[in-house]
């Protein structure tokens, strides 16, 4: 028996490093979402993983790439498969732009230069927001990787003329105007919670730190968090405890107009992505404005609840647009296998905030690391076993939509 025993027990190696240990449990990227829930004070996992009003769209976002099924070939040659692909002209290892989050070091103290580092490792664009908590040069000095700098409509165009100035001279590549903002969306999580940012020490506070020592050990010891590319200007730079609509609300001018995108492109040398586009007309438009890109996106169903799911817009929109412009597909991309589908659709490349954020929160940059790689990993085992060997044989063909009541 001793002998049968021996032969079927096999004891894992114990992990010492507590964020190995952690990753290692998990198998996706809803299990690091799962990690990152225990891990941060309700108030926070609220406002990285909530949407607006009831949430339909953010429900809706990721149900569409359930209700997308494939149609694999096979006895195709896939022992090479290959994923590469460019954007905006220039080579990428997989197509996948890393989108812009306000605010990201209340995941993790490291912030937005965990996700430059770990983004430039993997070979994708990063989008920095100019909501974020490291600095447009912060971030320039530890990634020579690509860099993207997204832009919200500050009514002080003086200020916004020296944040171009500011993106240019550091390497950013590309600006990505959010024009899905014009006043903050009805987050009713962080209404209920009274959330503001960055998230104030109250008695709450306090007993929701002791229950994620971790976080809060983490949070406590790091330098005050602001919004470090306004960091004392009279626009407020958050070191203030602020409700963020109260904020974008006061400084984010509602009067945007295509006009103002010729501005942009009057102030920026360099190419220029349109986020937030989510009808057919307003892909015309930015086509006719001459924009190098656009990003359908709902803001990951943070902003208008009931706007269209991205993945459904797609197929019109890549026929009636996609030899003017690229198309990236923003919201609900948690795998691999989600990508594929997109890109089967037209899209050029898919965007992710929130799984790269539980990523941060569940294992810091490791985690950002382990998203990305089984982003990648999820890519290429979904092209072998679609009978895809490149993004070249991949098209409408390859997928079809589900009746809207199966899942
Ligand atoms: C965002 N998003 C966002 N977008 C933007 O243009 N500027 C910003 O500052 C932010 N901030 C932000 C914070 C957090 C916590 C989240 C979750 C999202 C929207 C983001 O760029 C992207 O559109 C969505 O996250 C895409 O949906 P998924 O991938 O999260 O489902």
């Amino acid at each position: 028996m001793l002998r049968t025993l021996r032969s079927v027990m096999r004891f894992r190696r114990f992990e010492t490093d507590a964020v190995k240990r952690r990753l290692a449990r998990a198998a996706n990227v809803d299990d690091l979402r799962r990690i990152a829930r225990r891990r941060l004070p309700g108030g926070v996992f609220d406002y990285i993983d909530g949407g607006a009003e009831d949430e339909l769209t953010l429900e809706r976002n990721a149900a569409a790439f359930r209700r997308l099924e494939f149609r694999p070939r096979v006895l195709v040659d896939v022992s090479k498969v290959d994923a590469q692909t460019t954007v905006l002209g220039r080579p990428v290892d997989m197509p996948l732009v890393l989108s812009p989050t306000g605010f990201t070091r209340i995941a993790d103290p490291q912030g937005e230069l965990a996700v430059a580092r770990a983004a430039e490792r993997a070979g994708l664009p990063y989008t920095l927001s100019t909501l974020s908590t490291r600095s447009i040069e912060e971030v320039a000095a530890v990634s020579a990787g690509r860099k993207w700098f997204q832009v919200y409509a500050w009514r002080d165009r003086g200020l916004l003329r020296e944040m171009l100035q500011r993106a240019n001279e550091s390497g950013y590549e590309a600006i990505m105007i959010t024009v899905d903002t014009a006043v903050l969306g009805r987050r009713e999580r962080d209404v209920r919670r009274g959330f503001e940012l960055p998230p104030k020490m109250g008695l709450d506070t306090l007993v929701s730190g002791a229950l994620h020592p971790g976080w809060t050990w983490a949070f406590a010891r790091a330098e005050p968090i602001q919004f470090a590319n306004v960091a004392g200007r009279s626009v407020g730079d958050g070191s203030d405890a602020v409700r963020l609509a109260d904020y974008i609300n006061g400084q984010f001018d509602p009067a945007l107009s295509w006009r103002d995108v010729e501005w942009f492109q009057q102030h920026w040398p360099g190419p220029v992505v349109l986020k937030g586009v989510q009808t057919l007309e307003d892909a015309h438009l930015a086509a006719k404005a001459g924009v190098e890109a656009i990003a359908l996106s709902n803001h990951g169903g943070r902003q208008l609840d009931g706007a269209p799911a991205p993945l459904e817009l797609l197929p019109s929109v890549a026929d009636a647009v996609g030899d003017r412009l690229e198309i990236y597909c923003d919201g609900g991309v948690r795998r691999g296998s989600d990508v594929v589908k997109a890109l089967a659709l037209g899209a050029r490349a898919c965007m992710i905030g929130r799984a790269y954020l539980y990523g941060l929160a569940a294992g810091g940059e490791p985690g950002v690391d382990f998203v990305l790689e089984h982003l990648r990993d999820g890519v290429l085992q979904t092209l072998a076993l679609t009978g895809t060997p490149s993004l070249d044989a991949l098209g409408p063909e390859r997928v079809r939509w589900r009746d809207a009541e199966e899942r």
